[in-house]
């Protein structure tokens, strides 16, 4: 057993010795190296009828090659590098290589194979000419003459488009009768009111609710801050997902300590599960504590409900838009492989959306790729909920059936991690698996956006309420303790370490088997811990400045909007991106103007879509369950209690 490991480990060892990676080089070798993007000109290529093509491209020497062995060598540390052997081109194919024009019969049309065949022997023939290197295009996006015509508008556009002018026509309808009607007549009728601006601007800005005995205000910031890390996370993922101009920064600065907080912070996820776990557990337990009957099936279906008012509406509306119009918000050279791809698909597989299946049905096909965040979410809430509410006779049991459950998800996760290869956070984010959004990475479906992966963010969350609870209930004050109070203000700092210095443990190119799958397992976990710990000390009003920035109260508004801006980030920002004319640059400075530009615009957006879609939503389930309440306390009534009718 042991001499089969050691036997393994030596042949691991000496296979990467083998391959040889090398993980410096000099300017001068860098830059002797085929440049990895190139885009001509778009549109002038098209306004004067050109044939444009991009596509993808497979370097191969045809004997032994010196530069090849070194791009060989150094794309070898996949982790970190782009692999340097693919070229990716967008070209004016009629314009470069005019005398390679394929020979055109009369009678026939233009085939597009013909066009990729220039294409490829276009490219081919000047790597030839400056590396004696042979091209061979393994992957063409497309290949177009003259300028697009768009189609006529389909069914599903125009159903889009009547969908927005009624809602428009129902917000202007609302807001006049709510800016005209006598308060008597609005009481009535809270249900025609549920769509009028003012009012939804009125929920937007109100305070959240507080409670002597925990103090949630932190969490208001806290979702708006995690939303910040996941826009910035987002930002330069799209623009490594397009053609990047400067390769070489980016390669350089993959191991900066910055640079690895950023590409990590899609762990902050986590802290959404938690929040999520944590309320819902919290809501119910305090139900517990006022000695409320809970009946299990009717809870359950009401708080799902519930879940599912508030979600659905935005979310749905986007995905729509997605599935419709968006294709036709712009256009560039890199608009067809990025966002009519993604368009495609999300025509296709939008009803996983509604069904909030969408990480686990068709999940490699990507169609708004945060969204998978949504479907975990409301599959974890469920879980969160049924467990809860099994839970509910046992007090100190529940804290030791959850501890339970943690440590078996864990070691599931290893196992899994160990059996399929899989990989952390950091080392998924890698340039080229970005490049292809993950369709070769299995750990994408299988641990970031599988519910199984995120459970024990949604276990920690709950087990957070849990022992609040139970603390509660011994009256223990822990902002008494010295040790405690450290411990929380402490790990808050601990938690953005471990975010970024966590890829370390794996030291340079890449992992090995044992230690990746240890640490994509690990990885969460660790991460919810200290998040909790610092959670459980801002509740028991330890004093930290991060704690007080955290409640400010203005973050209330950020945070109802924070959910519109997950939604649109994303597409808003791909459009952007994909409409670019040029390779982009990704570098710490434009990093930060575009982490805020993106921000901005998204919370901007969300705005429209929580005034007339979220918040209309809610309101009218609120105003219809009040009817509904109303009229079945009559009907009840009404055969024995007369009085109540006189009143009425
Ligand atoms: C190109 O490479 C081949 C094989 O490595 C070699 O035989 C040939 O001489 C090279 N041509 C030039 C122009 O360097
Ligand atoms: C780089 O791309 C080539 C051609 O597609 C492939 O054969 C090679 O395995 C890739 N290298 C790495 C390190 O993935
Ligand atoms: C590229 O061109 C060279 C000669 O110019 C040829 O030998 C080679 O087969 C071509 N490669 C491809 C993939 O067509
Ligand atoms: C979207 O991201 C790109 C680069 O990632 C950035 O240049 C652009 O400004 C962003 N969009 C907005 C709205 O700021």
């Amino acid at each position: 057993m042991w001499a089969r490991a050691v036997s393994l480990a030596l042949a691991t060892v000496a296979l990467a010795g083998a391959s040889d990676v090398l993980y410096e080089i000099s300017d001068e070798q860098y830059y002797e190296m085929p440049t990895l993007f190139h885009l001509d000109e778009y549109e002038r290529c098209l306004a004067t009828r050109g044939v444009y093509c991009t596509g993808s491209f497979e370097l191969s020497p045809q004997g032994p090659h010196q530069l090849f062995q070194l791009m060989q060598r150094y794309a070898a540390n996949w982790v970190d590098n782009f692999n340097h052997t693919r070229l990716h081109r967008g070209l004016c194919v009629s314009q470069r290589c005019r005398q390679l024009a394929p020979q055109q019969h009369p009678g026939q049309g233009e085939h597009n194979a013909a066009l990729a065949e220039w294409f490829e022997s276009c490219v081919n023939e000047s790597t030839m000419l400056s590396y004696n290197l042979s091209s061979r295009l393994y992957q063409l996006e497309y290949c177009r003459r003259g300028e697009v015509n768009p189609d006529g508008l389909s069914t599903n556009e125009r159903a889009f488009a009547g969908f927005v002018a009624i809602l428009l026509a129902l917000c202007a309808v609302s807001t006049v009768l709510d800016l005209t009607l006598s308060d008597h007549a609005k009481k009535g009728a809270a249900w025609a009111l549920s769509f009028s601006i003012p009012g939804c601007w009125r929920s937007l800005l109100a305070p959240p609710p507080c409670s002597s005995e925990t103090d949630l205000r932190a969490f208001d910031g806290l979702r708006v801050l995690c939303m910040m890390c996941v826009i910035i996370e987002h930002v330069c993922w799209i623009t490594t997902h397009t053609f990047l101009a400067d390769t070489r920064r980016y390669e350089q600065t993959r191991r900066a300590l910055d640079a690895m907080l950023m590409a990590n912070s899609t762990l902050v996820v986590q802290i959404f599960f938690m929040m999520s776990s944590f309320l819902l557990a919290h809501k119910l337990l305090q139900q517990r504590r006022r000695g409320e009957q809970v009946p299990v099936v009717r809870t359950f279906f009401d708080t799902m409900i519930n879940r599912i008012i508030r979600v659905s509406p935005s979310y749905f509306v986007v995905v729509w838009f997605a599935a419709s119009w968006w294709s036709r918000a712009g256009s560039g050279p890199m608009w067809t492989p990025l966002i009519e791809a993604e368009v495609n698909i999300c025509r296709s597989k939008w009803w996983t959306h509604l069904l909030y299946l969408n990480n686990i049905v068709y999940a490699n096909d990507k169609c708004l790729i945060q969204t998978w965040y949504l479907a975990a979410d409301m599959q974890l809430y469920g879980l969160s909920l049924l467990l809860t509410l099994a839970l509910w006779r046992c007090r100190r049991g529940a804290i030791y059936v959850l501890t339970a459950l943690l440590a078996g998800s864990i070691a599931l996760l290893f196992g899994l991690a160990y059996t399929w290869r899989l990989v952390p956070t950091f080392v998924m984010h890698r340039p080229e698996s970005v490049r292809t959004t993950y369709s070769t990475e299995p750990s994408f479906n299988v641990l970031y956006q599988s519910p199984l992966g995120n459970v024990p963010g949604a276990l920690a969350g709950l087990l957070l309420a849990h022992l609040h609870h139970q603390l509660l209930d011994s009256r223990i004050v822990l902002s008494k303790y010295k040790w405690f109070r450290w411990s929380a203000v402490s790990s808050v700092c601990v938690s953005a370490w471990w975010v970024a210095a966590s890829p370390l443990l794996l030291g340079r190119g890449a992992p090995g088997r044992g230690g990746a799958a240890a640490l994509a397992a690990l990885e969460r976990p660790i991460f919810a811990f200290f998040v909790g710990v610092a959670l459980l000390g801002a509740m028991h009003g330890v004093p930290s400045p991060i704690g007080s920035f955290l409640s400010w109260r203005g973050w209330g508004c950020g945070a109802r909007l924070s959910f519109g801006a997950l939604l649109l980030h994303l597409p808003l920002n791909k459009s952007l991106v994909a409409a670019r004319l040029a390779p982009t640059q990704l570098d710490r400075q434009s990093a930060i103007l575009e982490w805020f530009g993106v921000a901005s615009v998204s919370y901007l957006a969300a705005l429209p879509l929580a005034l007339c879609v979220e918040l209309p939503a809610q309101r009218l389930h609120r105003a219809l369950s009040a009817l509904r309440r109303r009229s079945h306390a009559q009907s009840d009534a009404a055969p024995h209690d007369t009085r109540q009718k006189t009143d009425l």
